[in-house]
């Protein structure tokens, strides 16, 4: 079970765009190649450990909401039919089927574009220290894992090294203009507000999410993946008890275990044990399986 995982793609022949901390993306001149690994990145850092069918998740599910979201924004998917793929790939098939998808080569726009509808991880910490997140103001007395009074933009920068540094909107329009600064925080909002609402209904509280978009033919598109495990805080609704970390559907077991190591959170990372590997892999799973109503 626990060799069945893809962690790193070679296609020599193909030239290789960039080795992300998930995904190997090919370059195909206009276009690119994104396939989906079963690695894990935890703090930052890549384990060594891949999780048993994440790759397909995480295409599928992107997939998924590329669908839903569509009528929001353009995004840079192609297809994902291996069948319909460049010729070149074709002898890769089997590998990238299920796990890759042929999308638009975009001018990424560098700002990860963060929406927080309830007060988790990095924003719960800065609440606590300004009452704010990201220069915004916000109520006293929220406690962690509240729902905010209304979805706020928190954008990042993007860090090629290191963690992603909060950053105002002010700081935003000063990089990229007041223009596109507005649009990704009207798309990121609205994205936010009818995936988490659809969501809800399937009995899944997206906490929080990143989107990350390009510049595609002088218009914004939605690009890299959307609304999975990885870019989002989904956590089970009936589960949900403010006031306090909630368990998700994400990371949670690695990061558990994780915290019970002595390991100073750089590379490389430990090894997982089987049990954990194998329960994250099923998390992964069931989040697919309740947000599309499909198995997998
Ligand atoms: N359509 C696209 N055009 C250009 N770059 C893209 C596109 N879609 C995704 N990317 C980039 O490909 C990479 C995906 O790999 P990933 O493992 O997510 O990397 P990272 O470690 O930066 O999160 C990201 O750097 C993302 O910005
Ligand atoms: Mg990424």
């Amino acid at each position: 079970m626990m060799d069945e995982t893809l962690r790193i793609t070679s296609f020599p022949e193909i030239e290789l765009f960039k080795r992300g901390k998930v995904r190997d993306v090919y370059d195909l001149k206009d276009k690119l190649l994104v396939v989906s690994t079963d690695r894990i990145s935890c703090f930052d850092v890549v384990l060594p450990t891949g999780i048993p069918r994440k790759g397909e998740v995480l295409t599928n599910l992107s997939l998924f909401w590329f669908g839903y979201t569509k009528d929001i924004v353009l995004n840079h998917l192609i297809t994902a039919e291996v069948n319909n793929y460049p010729v070149e790939l074709l002898k890769y098939k089997s590998i990238l089927k299920g796990r890759s998808m042929l999308v638009k080569k975009a001018k990424p726009i560098p700002v990860e574009c963060i929406i927080r509808g309830y007060l988790s991880g990095s924003g719960w910490k800065e609440y606590q220290q300004s009452q704010s997140i990201c220069g915004i103001q916000l109520p006293p007395g929220l406690k962690e894992s509240d729902k905010l009074p209304e979805p706020i933009f928190t954008p990042s920068t993007k860090e090629d090294i290191g963690h992603d540094i909060n950053v105002s909107q002010d700081f935003v329009e000063k990089e990229l203009g007041k223009d596109i600064t507005s649009q990704l925080k009207r798309l990121s909002l609205a994205l936010y507000l009818k995936a988490s609402a659809y969501a809800e209904s399937k009995g899944i509280i997206i906490a929080d999410t990143k989107f990350e978009f390009g510049l595609y033919q002088d218009k914004i598109i939605l690009i890299d993946e959307v609304l999975t495990p990885d870019s989002s805080r989904f956590w089970p609704k009936g589960r949900y008890r403010p006031g306090q970390a909630q368990p998700s559907f994400d990371k949670q077991f690695v990061r558990d275990y994780l915290e019970t190591l002595v390991w100073n959170k750089t590379a490389p990372g430990p090894e997982l044990p089987e049990e954990i590997v194998l329960k994250t892999s099923e998390k992964y799973l069931q989040a697919f399986e309740m947000l599309t109503g499909e198995a997998l």
